[in-house]
């Protein structure tokens, strides 16, 4: 299987059934591609804890679900085609197809093309961004069965870096240990000893909405996800693969200890690796999309509380607010903000340059603007023309709901373009 599947046995005796499944995993999600120093992406030396840009799990529930109506619509010729394209099955797991398998296909494709005429209740996101929110609003059935939810919190998904400086999970901050206090300073002391095991408990409960899982099942992985945890403590992110300008790094980190750091963090001072030493986990209103922080409501929450993770291992909460990110990695994560609204590090800086419509998946990245390698084309940042991505792009329209590419423009505001040019270098480090 490709990085990120993981591949299993179903079986049962009465009625006898056996078949191979797969499903996807952490890595699906949290691998992503090494780059040369030119910003050539290699997706065959995959990442761990580095965000996969490319997957677009729209497309892909979307293409599965076409392929399924054309399968199935044809039950012989699709019999005789698996035949061919796996000799090997055994007679049992012939069987279970024809019995079991297709049937219980048929009926839920015919549920669901006289209902949404869609594969899932929730809009399922793009290259890279995820709508976990609306998949768990789902599973623990706030979205009432036979109802579309057409909100779009979606989230890009983030670099793994320095995960035990943080107090509370998820963009909004909406999980935080039982017992915790939701938004408080950790300094570097304090997440070295951190136990990662009630942040692995915290994890498992993502398998719900982000792999399928019932959730009486994804305690049973918390040891395992406490050694991945662990794992992802231990490690940095790797170092950026363009050439940095030491001098200008310098400079960028007094601009970065002068309007960033209130709120993502105090590194050291070292200009080569720098580590966090200390991160505030603030929260607040910067002024950017709200439709992430909105879709996590009182229903939802409510619902959490009533599962086995709400009553002893979250506490869940609307905050109507959302957490200042840890940078650390942030090269590799763009396209940038929660819901991935900006292509580059320099539009971000830039707000007025901020491109309504832009390509996303599977891009080169731009060793110079840090991000999305583009040019600008009929009013798109698109990939330059001699760039072949390694997946199927899509284009990102701002204008659209849930992609807001406003806000967090106080924030880099009176930062001078000699200062901005420094700040990037600097950011390269983290
Ligand atoms: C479908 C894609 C997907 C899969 C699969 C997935 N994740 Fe994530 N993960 C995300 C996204 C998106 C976020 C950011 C969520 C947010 O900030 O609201 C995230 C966040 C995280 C975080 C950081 C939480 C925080 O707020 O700081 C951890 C740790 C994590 N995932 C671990 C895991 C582990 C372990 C697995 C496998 C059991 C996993 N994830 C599977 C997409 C995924
Ligand atoms: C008042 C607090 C605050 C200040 C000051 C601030 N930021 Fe932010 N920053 C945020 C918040 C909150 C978000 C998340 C907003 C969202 O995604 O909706 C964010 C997001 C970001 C992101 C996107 C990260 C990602 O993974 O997509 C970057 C990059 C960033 N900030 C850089 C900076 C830089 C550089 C500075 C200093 C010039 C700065 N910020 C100053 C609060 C702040």
């Amino acid at each position: 299987m490709p990085l990120g599947f993981s591949l299993g046995t179903i079986e049962r005796t009465l009625p006898p059934l056996r078949v191979t499944a797969i499903n996807i995993g952490c890595a699906a999600c949290h691998a992503g591609p090494a780059y040369t120093p030119d910003g050539t992406p290699n997706p065959a030396a995959a990442v761990l804890g580095r965000p996969n840009t490319a997957l677009d799990l729209e497309a892909f529930s979307q293409g599965v679900y076409r392929a399924l109506k054309t399968g199935s619509a044809d039950e012989m010729r699709l019999l005789e085609a698996v035949a061919r394209l796996f000799p090997d099955m055994t007679l049992r797991e012939r069987l279970s197809l024809k019995w079991i398998v297709v049937p219980q296909t048929r009926a839920k494709l015919a549920a669901l093309s006289s209902g949404v005429d869609k594969p899932l209740p929730f809009a399922n996101g793009a290259p890279g961004l995820t709508n976990g929110v609306g998949s768990l609003k789902a599973r623990l059935g706030v979205t009432p069965a036979g109802r579309y939810d057409a909100s779009a919190g979606f989230v890009s998904i983030p670099d793994l870096a320095d995960r035990s400086f943080r107090s509370a999970f998820l963009a909004d901050g909406a999980y935080a240990p039982s017992g915790a206090v939701r938004f408080r300073t950790i300094g570097r002391a304090e997440a070295e000893a951190r136990d990662t095991k009630p942040i692995a408990a915290i994890a498992s409960f993502f398998m719900v909405p982000s792999m399928g899982l019932a959730r009486q099942r994804t305690e049973a992985a918390i040891p395992d996800l406490t050694l991945v945890l662990d794992y992802l403590s231990a490690s940095r992110p790797p170092r950026f693969p363009g050439a940095i300008d030491r001098t200008a790094a310098a400079a960028g980190r007094d601009v970065y200890a002068r309007a960033c750091k209130s709120c993502h963090g105090v590194y050291d001072a070292n200009l080569t690796e720098p580590r966090l030493l200390s991160f505030p986990n603030w929260a607040g209103d910067v002024g950017t999309d709200p439709s992430r922080q909105r879709v996590f409501d009182a229903n939802l929450k409510s619902a959490i509380d009533k599962t086995g993770h709400g009553r002893r291992i979250i506490d869940a909460a609307v905050t109507g607010k959302m957490a200042a990110p840890l940078l650390s990695g942030l090269w590799s994560s763009a396209p940038y903000l929660t819901n991935g609204s900006i292509p580059t590090l320099r539009h971000l800086l830039t707000p007025q340059s901020r491109p309504k419509r832009f390509m996303s998946g599977g891009h080169r990245l731009s060793v110079s603007d840090v991000g999305i390698d583009g040019v600008m084309r009929d009013g798109v940042w698109a990939f330059p023309p001699d760039y072949q991505p390694y997946a199927q792009p899509v284009e990102i329209d701002t204008g659209k709901t849930g992609f807001a590419n406003r806000g967090h423009e106080r924030e880099v505001y009176g930062i001078s373009e000699r200062e901005r040019e420094a700040l990037i270098a600097y950011l390269k480090l983290l």
